[in-house]
């Protein structure tokens, strides 16, 4: 199929894109660059282009005959969602309906959505299914819970046929080594404790021992960056018109702040000393997916299971590109 992709360039984006190239689709990105990267996109595949102009969408919609729309283009740090939430509803919400808009207009009806664990806030019950009461504690959260209704709405309304999926915390990097998690600044637990690895840093400050958690450390499900993509690919096969799917997408397999660093260091030899901070701000104890749905529906389940094979592609990626994309120039 012909499909647009929304954020391309960027860390789930890229990775998705490239896994729609092997399987044989046509992959055209857009993307701004604000926060993505030239270098992750298939040379002569993008289209600089923003998602606030409704007619350069439209364009590339038609010109290219697209099909499907992957909408990964967001702004997708809790903190920042807090402090500047302008950002967060102007690019996650106003753009986004542009695109929708745009699709109708084009007579594309057909779109995943890149959504969050941050639209259950701090559910009372883990691990976590799709019928917990979506009740988010931040901006970032919000937003992405209001395109999922909008895209209730367009589906009824409109017959689109959506798949809204809920990342928990992709990691990892593509084992081809081209590719990988490249943020500036970084907020990431994974990519900043490999910085540690390699001298970047000096320390790791753990947010906070005391939650009620096994080793006093927040938990959460960390799912490999290309498992996230390879749930796209299947959901674009099983897309209906009029019909949304809305898919926890994780492992199911919970890991602390604590094991994510001693995983850290079994594959990076390094010592990596750590430090006791405060909590940090909007950080529940613990997020883990029961995405058993997404096994049903999707016929979906993660190829990486345990959180050392995750790392090792990570650090892969992050030693080969100490300075991500720039190391590649
Ligand atoms: N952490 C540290 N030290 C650091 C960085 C992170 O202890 O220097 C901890 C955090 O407190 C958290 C865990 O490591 O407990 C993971 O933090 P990340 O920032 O890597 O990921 P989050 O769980 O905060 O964020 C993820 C997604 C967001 C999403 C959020 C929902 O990246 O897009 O889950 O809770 F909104």
């Amino acid at each position: 199929m012909k499909v647009l992709v929304t954020g391309g360039a960027g860390y789930v984006g890229s990775h998705t894109t490239k896994l729609l190239e092997q399987a044989g689709h046509e992959a055209w990105v857009f993307d701004s660059l604000v926060t993505g990267h030239r270098q992750a996109v298939t040379p002569g595949r993008l289209i600089e282009g923003h998602l606030g102009d409704r007619a350069e969408i439209q364009a590339a919609l038609q010109e290219h005959q697209i099909e499907a729309v992957f909408h990964f283009a967001a702004f997708a740090l809790v903190g920042e969602s807090v402090a500047q939430p302008d950002l967060y509803y102007q690019n996650n919400v106003v753009c986004t309906l542009n695109l929708l808009e745009a699709m109708r207009a084009s007579n594309v009806n057909r779109i995943i959505f890149s959504s969050t664990t941050a639209t259950y806030g701090e559910p009372d019950t883990i691990p976590i299914t799709e019928d917990v009461r979506q009740e988010p504690i931040n901006p970032y959260g919000f937003t992405k819970l209001v395109i999922e209704r909008a895209l209730e709405d367009y589906a009824r309304a409109y017959g689109f046929g959506y798949a809204a999926l809920r990342y928990f915390n992709a990691a990892g990097a593509s084992p081809s080594g081209e590719i990988g998690e490249d943020h500036d600044p970084e907020s990431h637990l994974i990519p900043i404790v490999l910085q540690v690895a390699l001298g970047q840093r000096e320390q790791i400050s753990i947010f906070g021992d005391d939650y009620a958690t096994p080793d006093g450390t927040c938990i959460r499900d960390y799912v490999h960056v290309d498992d996230l993509g390879r749930a796209h690919l299947k959901a674009l096969d099983r897309l209906e018109t009029g019909e949304g799917m809305r898919l926890n997408l994780g492992t199911g397999r919970g890991n602390s702040v604590r094991e994510i660093i001693e995983a850290c260091r079994r594959v990076t030899g390094h010592s990596i000393p750590e430090v006791i901070g405060s909590r940090r701000p909007g950080d529940p104890s613990e997020l883990i997916a029961d995405a058993s749905l997404a096994n049903r529906v999707l016929d979906w389940q993660p190829e990486y299971t345990d959180i050392e094979g995750i790392v090792e592609t990570a650090w892969n990626w992050h030693r080969h590109h100490p300075r991500g994309y720039a190391s590649r120039a």
